[in-house]
């Protein structure tokens, strides 16, 4: 028999070790499938398929060439009746301790034994394990104004509807890349994407010039498409362009949970997360929520707290 678990896998490392323990004392590990439904999405499998299945992206996919990764889960509508649970939950746990650190798991774990099964899901471990903890100056963390007025929420909670940490990966590959994550509700529009800047080319350094970059949209459409620069007519420069690989509507969530509970019917392991990657995903969550880091009101339909545009400068 199999048990399927929907996230979330715990509430903290301690409650997260608590849950496998019990799980583990009626099923063995390769019998649980774990759904973080983010894994079930074709947009967020395309990150792996497009970085593995191409050979131009490996050469620069490292600090040599790239700046930095962002990736934003932006949300325009709020908690969505959702406040009892949203309120002992808050964005970190929501959202950033598991579809957000999976994103970046895929951007920048290493390439795969096509031989063995498990090696996808050992080599996102790795990355988890490599993610320094992070300095509590890299968090903002804000709510949005009328957040305490919604039902089920305490009329002084402290917990935050968005979060921006800008983290590290102590790896040979990402070695002083930041990696910044910010997610948040009630945001000025709907729409998940995870953006590779490259660094400056060394002569048309225009100081306000969008570098190359590597944009996968991940909701609530899928694309990917590349940032360049080409001559603008005339006697100008350079100007923007975009190159697109794909564009298409996604499925909604739904297709994701089907995708799932598909693959948990056939006891096929690979898109579901392991009991060391749930452990390990809270080790890396636990101290943001523990830093204590002072929640900034923000304007429902803004981008959130201004202080989070620090952490990109
Ligand atoms: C869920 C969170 O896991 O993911 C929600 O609990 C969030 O707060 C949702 O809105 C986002 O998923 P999707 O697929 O709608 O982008």
């Amino acid at each position: 028999s199999r048990v399927i678990v929907e996230k979330p896998f715990g509430h903290d490392l301690e409650s997260a070790r608590a849950l496998n323990r019990t799980l583990h004392a009626v099923f063995p590990e390769d019998a649980v499938f774990r759904i973080d439904h983010y894994l079930g999405k074709d947009s967020v499998q395309n990150v792996l398929f497009f970085r593995f299945a191409n050979t131009f992206l490996e050469p620069v996919w490292n600090r040599n060439y790239v700046e930095s990764v962002q990736i934003t889960m932006a949300e325009e509508f709020g908690i969505a009746g959702r406040g009892a649970f949203y309120d002992e939950t808050g964005c970190i746990r929501d959202v950033i301790q598991n579809h957000l650190l999976q994103v970046v798991g895929l951007l920048a774990m290493e390439a795969p034994n096509v031989n063995r099964v498990e090696s996808i899901r050992d080599e996102l471990l790795k990355v988890f394990h490599a993610v320094r903890r992070p300095d509590p100056a890299d968090l903002v963390r804000g709510q949005f104004r009328g957040y305490r007025d919604e039902t089920g929420v305490k009329p002084d909670s402290q917990v935050e509807t968005f979060a921006a940490v800008r983290l590290f990966i102590d790896s040979w590959r990402w070695e002083g890349v930041p990696f910044l994550i910010r997610a948040g509700k009630r945001l000025a529009l709907t729409a998940t994407e995870a953006v590779v800047k490259f660094r400056r080319p060394p002569i048309f350094r225009m100081p306000h010039a969008d570098r190359n970059y590597l944009r996968f949209r991940l909701g609530p459409d899928l694309s990917i498409a590349i940032g360049a620069r080409v001559k603008s007519p005339g006697k100008g420069l350079t100007k923007p362009v975009e190159l697109s690989a794909v564009r298409q509507q996604t499925g909604d969530e739904v297709s994701a949970y089907e995708r799932l509970i598909g693959d948990a019917l056939q006891g096929d392991p690979l898109l579901f997360t392991r009991a060391d990657a749930v452990e390990s995903l809270w080790a890396i969550a636990d101290p943001l929520v523990a830093a204590g880091t002072p929640v900034i009101e923000y304007e429902p339909g803004s981008w959130g707290p201004a202080d989070a545009n620090r952490l990109a400068a």
